[in-house]
Protein backbone atom coordinates (compact mmCIF):
# COMPACT_ATOMS: atom_id res chain seq x y z
CA UNK A 1 0.00 0.00 0.00
CA UNK A 2 2.59 1.99 0.59
CA UNK A 3 6.42 1.89 -0.83
CA UNK A 4 9.44 4.23 0.11
CA UNK A 5 11.39 4.06 -2.81
CA UNK A 6 15.20 5.51 -3.38
CA UNK A 7 14.68 8.55 -5.80
CA UNK A 8 17.71 10.10 -7.43
CA UNK A 9 15.43 12.52 -9.04
CA UNK A 10 16.73 11.65 -12.47
CA UNK A 11 15.03 9.95 -15.58
CA UNK A 12 14.78 6.50 -14.20
CA UNK A 13 14.06 6.66 -10.82
CA UNK A 14 11.23 8.85 -11.76
CA UNK A 15 10.16 6.41 -14.29
CA UNK A 16 10.13 3.97 -11.57
CA UNK A 17 8.15 6.19 -8.88
CA UNK A 18 5.20 6.30 -12.11
CA UNK A 19 5.18 2.96 -12.82
CA UNK A 20 5.15 1.73 -8.88
CA UNK A 21 1.79 4.13 -8.95
CA UNK A 22 0.20 2.15 -12.06
CA UNK A 23 1.68 -0.96 -10.99
CA UNK A 24 0.98 -1.07 -7.45
CA UNK A 25 -1.82 1.32 -6.80
CA UNK A 26 0.59 2.45 -3.99
CA UNK A 27 0.99 5.52 -2.35
CA UNK A 28 5.11 6.53 -3.17
CA UNK A 29 7.48 8.17 -0.69
CA UNK A 30 10.42 9.15 -2.21
CA UNK A 31 13.92 9.37 -0.45
CA UNK A 32 16.48 11.18 -1.73
CA UNK A 33 20.39 11.22 -0.20
CA UNK A 34 23.40 13.46 0.21
CA UNK A 35 26.05 11.62 -0.20
CA UNK A 36 28.55 14.37 -1.53
CA UNK A 37 27.83 12.91 -5.08
CA UNK A 38 27.65 17.12 -5.78
CA UNK A 39 24.04 17.27 -7.28
CA UNK A 40 21.52 19.43 -5.71
CA UNK A 41 18.82 18.09 -4.33
CA UNK A 42 15.82 20.51 -4.08
CA UNK A 43 15.48 19.45 -7.99
CA UNK A 44 14.53 16.08 -6.90
CA UNK A 45 11.52 17.45 -4.32
CA UNK A 46 10.56 19.52 -7.43
CA UNK A 47 10.25 17.18 -9.81
CA UNK A 48 8.55 14.43 -6.88
CA UNK A 49 5.97 17.12 -6.34
CA UNK A 50 5.65 17.37 -9.98
CA UNK A 51 4.96 13.71 -10.30
CA UNK A 52 2.69 13.92 -7.57
CA UNK A 53 3.81 13.18 -4.39
CA UNK A 54 2.96 14.70 -0.97
CA UNK A 55 5.02 16.94 0.44
CA UNK A 56 4.77 14.39 3.75
CA UNK A 57 5.82 11.92 1.09
CA UNK A 58 9.12 13.55 0.37
CA UNK A 59 12.29 12.63 2.37
CA UNK A 60 15.40 14.90 1.33
CA UNK A 61 18.27 14.34 3.40
CA UNK A 62 22.03 15.40 4.04
CA UNK A 63 23.97 12.00 5.12
CA UNK A 64 27.31 13.42 3.86
CA UNK A 65 28.67 13.50 8.18
CA UNK A 66 27.13 9.92 8.90
CA UNK A 67 28.44 8.44 5.63
CA UNK A 68 32.02 9.64 6.58
CA UNK A 69 32.04 9.05 10.27
CA UNK A 70 30.29 5.46 10.35
CA UNK A 71 30.77 4.05 7.32
CA UNK A 72 33.88 5.14 5.48
CA UNK A 73 35.95 5.58 8.22
CA UNK A 74 35.22 2.49 9.63
CA UNK A 75 36.13 0.54 6.75
CA UNK A 76 39.17 2.64 6.02
CA UNK A 77 40.39 1.70 9.65
CA UNK A 78 40.77 -1.79 7.83
CA UNK A 79 42.73 -0.93 5.02
CA UNK A 80 40.01 -2.20 2.99
CA UNK A 81 40.79 -3.34 -0.62
CA UNK A 82 38.26 -5.16 -2.68
CA UNK A 83 40.41 -7.57 -5.12
CA UNK A 84 43.94 -5.56 -4.21
CA UNK A 85 42.90 -2.21 -5.71
CA UNK A 86 39.32 -0.95 -5.29
CA UNK A 87 38.19 1.03 -2.58
CA UNK A 88 34.82 0.02 -2.11
CA UNK A 89 33.14 3.99 -3.19
CA UNK A 90 30.10 2.16 -4.13
CA UNK A 91 29.51 -0.74 -2.06
CA UNK A 92 29.59 1.30 1.16
CA UNK A 93 27.51 3.37 0.61
CA UNK A 94 24.34 0.99 -0.27
CA UNK A 95 23.87 -0.33 3.37
CA UNK A 96 23.53 3.72 4.84
CA UNK A 97 20.92 4.24 2.02
CA UNK A 98 18.91 1.08 3.19
CA UNK A 99 19.23 1.89 6.57
CA UNK A 100 17.44 5.40 6.20
CA UNK A 101 15.21 3.84 3.80
CA UNK A 102 13.78 1.27 6.56
CA UNK A 103 13.65 3.75 8.80
CA UNK A 104 11.65 5.95 7.03
CA UNK A 105 9.67 2.83 6.22
CA UNK A 106 8.78 2.74 9.94
CA UNK A 107 8.16 6.26 10.62
CA UNK A 108 5.52 6.58 7.50
CA UNK A 109 3.67 3.26 8.02
CA UNK A 110 4.84 1.82 4.73
CA UNK A 111 5.53 -1.93 4.05
CA UNK A 112 7.95 -1.94 0.99
CA UNK A 113 11.06 -0.08 -0.47
CA UNK A 114 12.56 -0.16 -3.88
CA UNK A 115 15.61 0.46 -5.57
CA UNK A 116 16.71 1.45 -9.36
CA UNK A 117 19.60 -1.16 -9.71
CA UNK A 118 19.32 -3.46 -12.42
CA UNK A 119 19.10 -7.13 -11.83
CA UNK A 120 22.49 -8.31 -13.51
CA UNK A 121 24.34 -6.01 -10.52
CA UNK A 122 25.89 -5.86 -7.26
CA UNK A 123 23.63 -3.11 -5.91
CA UNK A 124 20.50 -4.99 -5.87
CA UNK A 125 22.18 -7.78 -3.38
CA UNK A 126 23.58 -4.64 -1.34
CA UNK A 127 20.33 -2.85 -1.02
CA UNK A 128 17.93 -5.62 -0.64
CA UNK A 129 20.50 -7.61 1.82
CA UNK A 130 20.43 -3.80 3.88
CA UNK A 131 16.35 -3.88 3.55
CA UNK A 132 15.84 -7.91 5.10
CA UNK A 133 18.47 -7.23 7.94
CA UNK A 134 17.07 -4.33 9.08
CA UNK A 135 13.30 -5.38 8.34
CA UNK A 136 12.78 -9.20 7.81
CA UNK A 137 9.27 -9.01 7.10
CA UNK A 138 9.43 -6.00 4.11
CA UNK A 139 8.26 -6.08 0.76
CA UNK A 140 10.93 -5.21 -1.98
CA UNK A 141 10.07 -3.97 -5.39
CA UNK A 142 12.89 -4.23 -7.94
CA UNK A 143 11.41 -2.81 -10.78
CA UNK A 144 14.23 -3.82 -13.39
CA UNK A 145 13.90 -7.33 -12.54
CA UNK A 146 10.21 -7.07 -13.24
CA UNK A 147 9.36 -4.75 -16.09
CA UNK A 148 9.61 -4.67 -20.22
CA UNK A 149 11.00 -1.03 -20.44
CA UNK A 150 14.73 -2.98 -20.81
CA UNK A 151 15.27 -0.62 -23.78
CA UNK A 152 15.87 3.26 -23.49
CA UNK A 153 13.15 3.57 -26.07
CA UNK A 154 10.39 2.04 -23.84
CA UNK A 155 11.87 3.75 -21.37
CA UNK A 156 11.64 7.32 -23.05
CA UNK A 157 7.65 6.59 -24.28
CA UNK A 158 7.09 5.72 -20.61
CA UNK A 159 8.55 9.04 -19.79
CA UNK A 160 6.77 10.69 -22.32
CA UNK A 161 3.57 8.70 -21.96
CA UNK A 162 3.40 9.94 -18.32
CA UNK A 163 4.80 13.69 -18.69
CA UNK A 164 8.05 12.80 -16.72
CA UNK A 165 10.50 15.65 -18.06
CA UNK A 166 13.30 14.42 -19.64
CA UNK A 167 16.44 16.21 -20.00
CA UNK A 168 17.81 16.75 -23.54
CA UNK A 169 20.62 14.94 -23.41
CA UNK A 170 18.84 11.89 -21.75
CA UNK A 171 16.85 11.29 -25.10
CA UNK A 172 19.86 9.51 -26.59
CA UNK A 173 21.47 6.94 -24.82
CA UNK A 174 23.87 8.29 -21.53
CA UNK A 175 27.59 6.93 -22.79
CA UNK A 176 28.18 4.83 -19.06
CA UNK A 177 26.25 4.57 -16.17
CA UNK A 178 27.22 6.82 -12.85
CA UNK A 179 27.82 6.35 -9.33
CA UNK A 180 28.71 9.31 -7.04
CA UNK A 181 29.34 10.04 -3.21
CA UNK A 182 31.93 11.64 -1.28
CA UNK A 183 33.96 8.85 -1.25
CA UNK A 184 34.41 8.13 -5.17
CA UNK A 185 32.51 8.43 -8.56
CA UNK A 186 32.50 5.48 -10.52
CA UNK A 187 31.74 4.81 -14.66
CA UNK A 188 31.17 1.55 -15.66
CA UNK A 189 29.41 -0.09 -18.92
CA UNK A 190 28.27 1.06 -22.38
CA UNK A 191 31.39 2.67 -23.88
CA UNK A 192 33.34 1.05 -21.53
CA UNK A 193 32.80 -2.33 -21.92
CA UNK A 194 35.38 -3.24 -23.95
CA UNK A 195 38.12 -3.95 -21.22
CA UNK A 196 40.95 -3.18 -24.04
CA UNK A 197 39.81 -0.01 -24.69
CA UNK A 198 41.14 2.77 -22.88
CA UNK A 199 38.82 4.98 -20.95
CA UNK A 200 39.06 8.97 -22.64
CA UNK A 201 39.61 12.14 -20.56
CA UNK A 202 35.59 12.74 -20.77
CA UNK A 203 35.45 9.63 -18.57
CA UNK A 204 36.65 11.71 -15.20
CA UNK A 205 35.66 14.41 -13.35
CA UNK A 206 36.81 14.14 -10.08
CA UNK A 207 40.91 14.35 -11.42
CA UNK A 208 42.98 15.97 -12.87
CA UNK A 209 45.52 13.73 -15.57
CA UNK A 210 48.40 12.92 -13.59
CA UNK A 211 49.97 14.25 -16.95
CA UNK A 212 47.96 17.78 -16.09
CA UNK A 213 48.40 17.97 -12.76
CA UNK A 214 51.41 20.32 -11.33
CA UNK A 215 54.81 20.09 -11.60
CA UNK A 216 55.21 21.01 -7.90
CA UNK A 217 54.83 18.31 -5.24
CA UNK A 218 52.13 19.16 -2.62
CA UNK A 219 52.69 18.39 1.24
CA UNK A 220 50.15 17.74 3.55
CA UNK A 221 49.81 16.65 7.07
CA UNK A 222 46.91 14.42 8.28
CA UNK A 223 46.60 13.78 11.79
CA UNK A 224 44.92 10.66 13.46
CA UNK A 225 42.99 9.84 16.49
CA UNK A 226 42.32 6.39 17.11
CA UNK A 227 42.75 4.77 13.49
CA UNK A 228 40.45 7.81 12.30
CA UNK A 229 41.66 11.05 10.32
CA UNK A 230 41.15 14.63 12.39
CA UNK A 231 42.89 17.20 10.80
CA UNK A 232 44.78 18.46 7.37
CA UNK A 233 47.77 20.69 8.43
CA UNK A 234 46.63 20.67 11.86
CA UNK A 235 43.28 22.27 11.64
CA UNK A 236 40.72 20.17 12.73
CA UNK A 237 37.80 18.87 11.03
CA UNK A 238 34.55 17.30 10.90
CA UNK A 239 34.74 13.48 8.74
CA UNK A 240 32.80 14.91 6.12
CA UNK A 241 34.77 18.33 5.64
CA UNK A 242 38.10 16.10 5.91
CA UNK A 243 37.47 13.74 3.09
CA UNK A 244 36.18 16.75 0.74
CA UNK A 245 39.68 18.62 1.58
CA UNK A 246 41.46 15.41 0.76
CA UNK A 247 39.44 14.71 -2.27
CA UNK A 248 40.30 18.50 -3.07
CA UNK A 249 44.21 17.86 -2.44
CA UNK A 250 44.46 14.17 -4.33
CA UNK A 251 42.03 15.31 -7.62
CA UNK A 252 44.14 18.45 -8.57
CA UNK A 253 47.43 16.12 -8.33
CA UNK A 254 46.35 13.51 -10.43
CA UNK A 255 45.66 11.14 -7.84
CA UNK A 256 43.48 7.91 -7.34
CA UNK A 257 42.28 7.07 -10.79
CA UNK A 258 41.34 3.04 -11.42
CA UNK A 259 40.61 1.26 -14.75
CA UNK A 260 39.42 -2.20 -13.36
CA UNK A 261 37.82 -5.53 -14.06
CA UNK A 262 36.13 -6.76 -10.79
CA UNK A 263 34.13 -10.15 -10.10
CA UNK A 264 30.51 -9.30 -9.17
CA UNK A 265 29.15 -11.18 -6.62
CA UNK A 266 26.45 -12.65 -9.19
CA UNK A 267 29.50 -14.07 -10.91
CA UNK A 268 30.07 -11.79 -14.08
CA UNK A 269 33.12 -9.82 -14.44
CA UNK A 270 32.60 -6.00 -15.08
CA UNK A 271 34.94 -2.90 -15.83
CA UNK A 272 34.75 -0.15 -13.67
CA UNK A 273 36.56 3.19 -14.09
CA UNK A 274 36.99 4.52 -10.33
CA UNK A 275 38.21 8.37 -9.08
CA UNK A 276 38.84 8.07 -5.12
CA UNK A 277 41.07 10.96 -4.78
CA UNK A 278 40.72 11.81 -1.13
CA UNK A 279 40.41 7.60 -0.05
CA UNK A 280 43.52 6.72 -2.01
CA UNK A 281 45.35 9.73 0.06
CA UNK A 282 44.17 8.13 3.25
CA UNK A 283 44.55 4.94 2.78
CA UNK A 284 48.24 5.76 2.47
CA UNK A 285 48.01 7.97 5.20
CA UNK A 286 46.46 5.37 7.30
CA UNK A 287 48.83 2.77 6.52
CA UNK A 288 51.85 5.65 7.34
CA UNK A 289 50.42 5.77 10.90
CA UNK A 290 49.80 2.19 11.38
CA UNK A 291 53.25 1.74 10.82
CA UNK A 292 54.95 3.55 13.68
CA UNK A 293 52.33 2.28 15.67
CA UNK A 294 51.13 -1.03 15.32
CA UNK A 295 52.34 -4.37 16.60
CA UNK A 296 53.63 -6.80 13.84
CA UNK A 297 51.10 -9.11 15.03
CA UNK A 298 48.10 -7.02 15.40
CA UNK A 299 49.45 -5.39 11.78
CA UNK A 300 49.90 -8.95 9.99
CA UNK A 301 46.85 -9.99 11.73
CA UNK A 302 44.78 -6.93 10.42
CA UNK A 303 46.12 -7.66 6.77
CA UNK A 304 44.84 -11.30 6.78
CA UNK A 305 41.72 -10.39 7.83
CA UNK A 306 41.42 -7.15 5.15
CA UNK A 307 40.57 -9.46 1.90
CA UNK A 308 37.47 -11.29 4.33
CA UNK A 309 36.37 -7.87 5.50
CA UNK A 310 36.46 -6.56 2.07
CA UNK A 311 34.67 -9.00 0.58
CA UNK A 312 31.72 -8.95 3.00
CA UNK A 313 31.32 -5.04 2.32
CA UNK A 314 31.58 -5.63 -1.74
CA UNK A 315 29.31 -8.39 -1.39
CA UNK A 316 26.45 -6.03 0.82
CA UNK A 317 26.99 -8.44 4.19
CA UNK A 318 27.52 -5.15 6.07
CA UNK A 319 24.67 -5.74 8.78
CA UNK A 320 26.03 -9.33 9.29
CA UNK A 321 27.28 -10.95 11.80
CA UNK A 322 30.83 -11.66 10.64
CA UNK A 323 31.20 -7.84 9.57
CA UNK A 324 30.39 -7.08 13.06
CA UNK A 325 32.93 -9.33 14.73
CA UNK A 326 35.63 -8.68 11.99
CA UNK A 327 35.29 -4.73 12.87
CA UNK A 328 35.61 -4.90 16.63
CA UNK A 329 38.81 -6.92 16.10
CA UNK A 330 39.59 -3.96 13.70
CA UNK A 331 38.75 -1.37 16.26
CA UNK A 332 40.62 -2.69 18.75
CA UNK A 333 44.31 -2.60 16.71
CA UNK A 334 43.28 1.10 16.49
CA UNK A 335 43.73 2.01 19.87
CA UNK A 336 47.15 3.40 19.56
CA UNK A 337 46.96 4.38 15.95
CA UNK A 338 47.75 8.23 16.51
CA UNK A 339 49.59 11.12 15.21
CA UNK A 340 50.74 12.57 12.12
CA UNK A 341 51.99 11.70 8.69
CA UNK A 342 53.50 13.96 6.02
CA UNK A 343 52.48 12.96 2.42
CA UNK A 344 53.93 13.88 -1.09
CA UNK A 345 51.79 14.41 -3.50
CA UNK A 346 52.86 14.64 -7.24
CA UNK A 347 51.46 13.49 -10.45
CA UNK A 348 49.40 10.75 -9.56
CA UNK A 349 51.18 9.80 -7.12
CA UNK A 350 50.67 9.81 -3.00
CA UNK A 351 53.92 8.57 -0.75
CA UNK A 352 54.56 8.95 2.73
CA UNK A 353 57.37 10.72 3.51
CA UNK A 354 57.62 11.41 7.35
CA UNK A 355 55.71 10.35 10.34
CA UNK A 356 55.75 11.10 14.04
CA UNK A 357 53.24 9.67 17.25
CA UNK A 358 52.82 10.26 20.75
CA UNK A 359 52.15 6.23 20.72
CA UNK A 360 54.90 5.03 18.27
CA UNK A 361 56.44 1.86 18.78
CA UNK A 362 59.59 2.74 16.79
CA UNK A 363 62.98 2.51 18.53
CA UNK A 364 66.11 4.56 17.28
CA UNK A 365 67.89 3.66 20.22
CA UNK A 366 67.02 -0.03 19.14
CA UNK A 367 67.28 0.14 15.04
CA UNK A 368 70.33 2.21 15.51
CA UNK A 369 73.41 1.39 12.58
CA UNK A 370 75.31 3.07 14.84
CA UNK A 371 76.54 1.90 18.77
CA UNK A 372 73.92 1.01 21.07
CA UNK A 373 73.36 0.30 24.71
CA UNK A 374 69.61 -1.55 24.69
CA UNK A 375 70.13 -4.74 21.81
CA UNK A 376 72.49 -7.45 22.66
CA UNK A 377 73.58 -8.91 19.24
CA UNK A 378 74.56 -11.99 21.09
CA UNK A 379 70.67 -12.81 21.26
CA UNK A 380 70.22 -13.07 17.63
CA UNK A 381 72.19 -16.24 17.35
CA UNK A 382 70.30 -18.15 19.34
CA UNK A 383 66.97 -16.99 17.81
CA UNK A 384 68.55 -17.73 14.56
CA UNK A 385 69.75 -21.27 15.71
CA UNK A 386 66.43 -22.30 17.41
CA UNK A 387 64.30 -21.23 14.29
CA UNK A 388 66.61 -23.17 12.27
CA UNK A 389 66.70 -26.22 14.21
CA UNK A 390 63.63 -28.06 12.11
CA UNK A 391 65.14 -26.89 8.56
CA UNK A 392 68.64 -28.25 9.75
CA UNK A 393 67.03 -31.96 10.42
CA UNK A 394 64.27 -32.03 7.46
CA UNK A 395 67.94 -31.54 5.51
CA UNK A 396 69.57 -34.10 7.29
CA UNK A 397 66.98 -36.43 5.95
CA UNK A 398 66.78 -35.06 2.98
CA UNK A 399 63.24 -33.62 3.39
N1 LIG B 1 31.25 -1.98 -9.69
C1 LIG B 1 31.18 -1.13 -8.56
C2 LIG B 1 30.59 -1.86 -7.37
O1 LIG B 1 30.00 -2.87 -7.56
C3 LIG B 1 30.42 0.13 -8.87
C4 LIG B 1 28.94 -0.04 -9.08
C5 LIG B 1 28.34 1.22 -9.59
N2 LIG B 1 26.92 1.24 -9.46
C6 LIG B 1 26.11 1.89 -10.30
N3 LIG B 1 24.82 1.85 -10.04
N4 LIG B 1 26.55 2.51 -11.37
O2 LIG B 1 30.74 -1.45 -6.25
C1 LIG C 1 23.45 -1.97 -11.44
O1 LIG C 1 23.38 -3.11 -11.94
O2 LIG C 1 22.45 -1.38 -11.01
C2 LIG C 1 24.80 -1.26 -11.38
C3 LIG C 1 25.96 -2.16 -11.31
C4 LIG C 1 26.07 -2.97 -10.06
O3 LIG C 1 25.21 -2.88 -9.20
O4 LIG C 1 27.04 -3.74 -9.92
Amino acid sequence: KKVVLAYSGGLDTSVILKWLQETYECEVVTFTADLGQGEELEPARKKAELLGIKSENIFIEDLREEFVRDFVFPMFRANALYEGLYLLGTSIARPLIAKRQIEIARQSGADAVSHGATGKGNDQVRFELGYYALEPGIKVIAPWREWDLNSRTKLIDFAEKHQIPIAKDKRGEAPFSVDANLLHISAEGKVLEDPWEEAQEYVYSRSVSPEQAPDKPTYIEVEFEKGDPVAIDGERMSPATLLTELNRLGGENGIGRLDLVENRFVGMKSRGIYETPGGTVLLQAHRGIEQLTLDRGAMHLKDELMPRYAELVYNGFWFAPEREMLQAAIDKSQEHVEGTVRLKLYKGSVNVVGRKSPRSLYSEAHVTFEEDTVYDQRDAEGFIKLNALRLRLLERRGH
